[in-house]
């Protein structure tokens, strides 16, 4: 008896549905993990002069951890987490940045207790259901940094540095600008949303509908509105700085002087907002120099209040992260290319049961030696186990044939030359480090 319930059969009138990533969603295929891994090297190599360590954080949170973390009316938490509800009816998002979960597990972990400040850095992927266009995915990564129980406006200034060094590392730090500004403390902020609030009534049917919105939940984020009417307005606005208390106004003049100190060019914007709640103090953004605020490559604070917020004791804090596709992308447009990593040394071609074993004797030595390595293990013929060599680009390829293995020699081809050499079978690899050079070979030790 058929059964036809069974929908995974195959209908062999019909081809299969080919399968696409979703929107937004993309693949990262292996030229574009060249640029990965230099972007992660950059990363790691900073990071780890400064002391910062690596930390993971879940791709799910509990979603308190982001709409008390974020704050209920940011754009991330209202319009793009990713929420879906776990069987037992607990609500859970993935994670949209990464600051929340740090802190989350810095509390849970009692860190407190450890020296501080408690460093991080991280290289992760993370989730918004925004508009996907050039530069916005709804999944993407970003690497970041945490530094957690210090106030002092040198660990701002430090951290800064630090994210410049690696655009400066990548060779793109041209491209940006540094825009800095200073929300003041909490109270400070409180005083200047309710006078910016003032400001804005009676105003409302000039703003755009978002910026209605906004003026009720968020109205800082007005002052970053790309709307042309809300941009006049706002440029109109009382200024943050003439709220600011004394501390906050002395912090900031501390972090412009480290900033000058520490040779890093910067701009003061009065207008940068950022849109997570969680930030008080010093704010900044990289903003690319031909877009504006238009896709930011990366962002970030202090968010002295947050560690309270999110359940554990008042902790001052410090971080920034980055789109590493937007790293990505400017390193492509500035013609920047990855050293080739990933590129075969050289091609082992054979003939004949003997050689066979002899071959796969010789990649697994070669590879051993640092030699990136391929085999023609099938049953092709000579030549097209030689324009397979070709296609896969190798300047070098061995060849192993009956009279080889019984002469205890192999033959070396340079490809691009056609130019054959008969060489002792025992003298193939250092003749091929030395034809790929010394500087080219591939070993690492466990723990490097
Ligand atoms: P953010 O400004 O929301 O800050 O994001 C940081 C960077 O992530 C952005 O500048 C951008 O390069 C990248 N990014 C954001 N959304 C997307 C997207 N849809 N597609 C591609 N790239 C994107 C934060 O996330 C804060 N947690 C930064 C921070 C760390 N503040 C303190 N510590």
């Amino acid at each position: 008896m058929s059964d036809t319930s069974n929908t995974d059969i195959l209908d062999i009138s019909q081809s299969p549905k080919k399968f696409q990533s979703l929107r937004g969603f993309t693949d990262h295929l292996p030229e574009d993990h060249e640029y990965f891994t230099l972007i992660k090297k950059a990363v790691r190599h900073r990071a780890r002069q400064a002391g910062l360590r690596r930390i993971s954080t879940p791709l799910l949170e509990e979603t308190g951890v982001f709409t008390r973390g974020l704050g209920e009316s940011t754009d991330v938490v209202s319009k793009e987490m990713f929420t879906m509800t776990s069987r037992s009816g607990k609500s859970m998002s993935l994670k949209p940045e990464g600051t929340a979960g740090v802190v989350r597990a810095y509390i849970e972990h009692g860190m407190h207790t450890l020296p501080q400040p408690v460093q991080f850095y991280y290289i992760e992927p993370h989730f918004r259901y925004d508009r996907p266009q050039k530069g916005r995915f709804r999944q993407f990564h970003q690497y970041g940094f945490e530094v957690i129980g210090e106030r002092d406006a040198s660990v701002d200034a430090q951290v800064i540095h630090i994210s410049w060094k690696i655009l400066k590392d990548l060779g793109i730090a041209e491209r940006f600008d540094l825009q800095i500004n200073t929300l003041g403390t909490p109270s400070a902020r409180a005083d200047y949303i309710l006078a910016l609030k003032n400001y804005f009534y009676g105003k409302e049917r000039h703003l755009c509908s978002d910026c209605q919105n906004r003026l009720e939940s968020n109205p800082l984020r007005i002052l970053d509105c790309k709307e042309e009417d809300c941009q006049i307005l706002s440029s109109l606005a009382p200024k943050m700085q003439e709220y600011l208390d004394a501390e906050s106004k002395d912090f900031y003049e501390k972090l412009k002087e480290y900033l000058q100190e520490l040779d890093v060019p910067f701009y003061e914007n009065t207008r940068l907002v950022r849109g997570l709640d969680y930030y008080s103090d010093t704010v900044f953004e990289y903003w690319d120099r031909t877009q504006g605020a238009q896709n930011a490559i990366g962002g970030g604070g202090r968010y002295d209040g947050l560690v309270e917020k999110l359940g554990g004791q008042h902790t001052p804090a410090f971080g920034c992260a980055f789109g590493v596709e937007r790293v990505m992308m400017h390193l492509k447009e500035a013609g920047i290319t990855p050293p080739p990593k990933d590129r075969i040394h050289v091609f082992i071609a054979q003939l004949g049961e003997e050689a066979k074993k002899k071959a796969m004797r010789l990649v697994s030595d070669l590879r051993e030696n640092g030699i990136h390595t391929m085999g023609a293990m099938g049953k092709s013929s000579m030549k097209a186990q030689l324009k397979m060599a070709d296609k896969f680009g190798v300047d070098w390829t061995v060849i192993l044939g009956e009279v080889e293995v019984r002469n205890h020699t192999a033959i070396i081809r340079d490809m691009a030359h056609g130019r054959q050499e008969i060489v002792k079978m025992e003298t193939v690899i250092p003749e091929i480090i030395a034809r790929v050079g010394k500087e080219n070979v591939d070993i690492y030790q466990l723990g490097e």
